[in-house]
């Protein structure tokens, strides 16, 4: 069986999240496409596009969800990998679906799998994979559909990836000092949802926001560069997007081609994520 699962961008609240606060996630339009058959003997997995830490945690998730082996399985990706866009929830996702599972049952299996990639993950990239619209997440709680900003999504690499499973740890390791800044951001995210549909007031939420994950230690020069760069070419608010420590930018405007302009004169790849009409 072929099934697919997208990737997300994280408008507020990663890290956070992995507490009990809300975030807010929407899809990206990029796709990780499985396909099962039926194999006799080991598993034989056919992929491309793996770096070599996340082949060892793909081998190790789909061991766990293939014991017995029996089973050919090709994957193929349009995520990158380790850049903050879910490639590994999409990846989980899709494998699980392509097994037949639905519903409650797809998500805790996929959140097994997603555990294997992430260490303690929210829950969060897998339900966007799963639903594949934009969501208000709350560990444990019911999944709430939110509307889109209504304006353009641009996002900006670093070119460097960040390891989310060493990230969470990270946050954890020192969550006594962090405490303060992790209610901050859950406090943030709450006055994000009340202002979605205003872009110049979401957008300074999400410059915060940025100004929040550096105080959590998840950003790096390279990312900060990229917030001040879409800030010059005028977006209404820019951060990192994901766990950080490399991976992207995202950047709220209605001049989505001004941002691009910059980027390129700037040698930094970007893309439009989304058009906003
Ligand atoms: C990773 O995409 C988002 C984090 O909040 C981790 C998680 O929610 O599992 C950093």
């Amino acid at each position: 069986m072929r099934a697919r699962a997208c990737g997300k961008l994280i408008l507020c609240g990663e890290h956070a999240v992995v507490y009990n606060h809300p975030a807010i996630a929407l899809p990206l339009e990029l796709y990780t496409t499985v396909e099962v058959e039926e194999g006799f003997g080991p598993l034989t997995v056919d992929h491309e596009l793996w770096s070599p830490r996340h082949e060892i945690r793909m081998e190790e998730a789909l061991d766990h969800l293939f014991p017995k082996g029996n089973a050919e399985i090709q994957i193929r990706s349009e995520l990158p990998v380790g850049v903050g866009l879910g490639s590994s929830a999409a990846l989980s996702v899709a494998v699980c679906r392509a097994i037949g599972l639905e519903g409650d049952a797809l998500m805790e299996k996929a959140l097994e799998l997603e555990n294997i990639f992430h260490g303690d993950a929210s829950g969060l990239d897998i339900a966007v994979a799963a639903r594949g619209e934009a969501l208000w997440y709350v560990k444990g709680k019911p999944l709430q559909p939110v509307p889109l900003p209504p304006c353009a999504i641009v996002v900006l690499d670093s070119g460097t990836a960040g390891d989310t499973k060493v990230l969470v740890q990270s946050v954890a390791d020192r969550y006594d000092q962090l405490e303060d800044t992790i209610e901050d951001i859950g406090a943030l995210v709450h006055a994000a949802r009340a202002v979605l549909e205003d872009p110049t007031s979401l957008g300074e939420l999400l410059t915060e926001n940025h100004g929040l994950l550096k105080q959590l230690g998840v950003s790096t020069p390279a990312l900060d560069q990229l917030v001040d760069l879409a800030l010059g070419a005028g977006a209404y608010g820019a951060k990192l997007s994901g766990a950080g420590g490399g991976g992207v930018v995202i950047a709220l405007t209605d001049d989505p081609d001004h941002i691009l302009k910059s980027a390129a004169s700037a040698g930094v790849e970007a893309w439009l994520a989304r058009s906003g009409s």
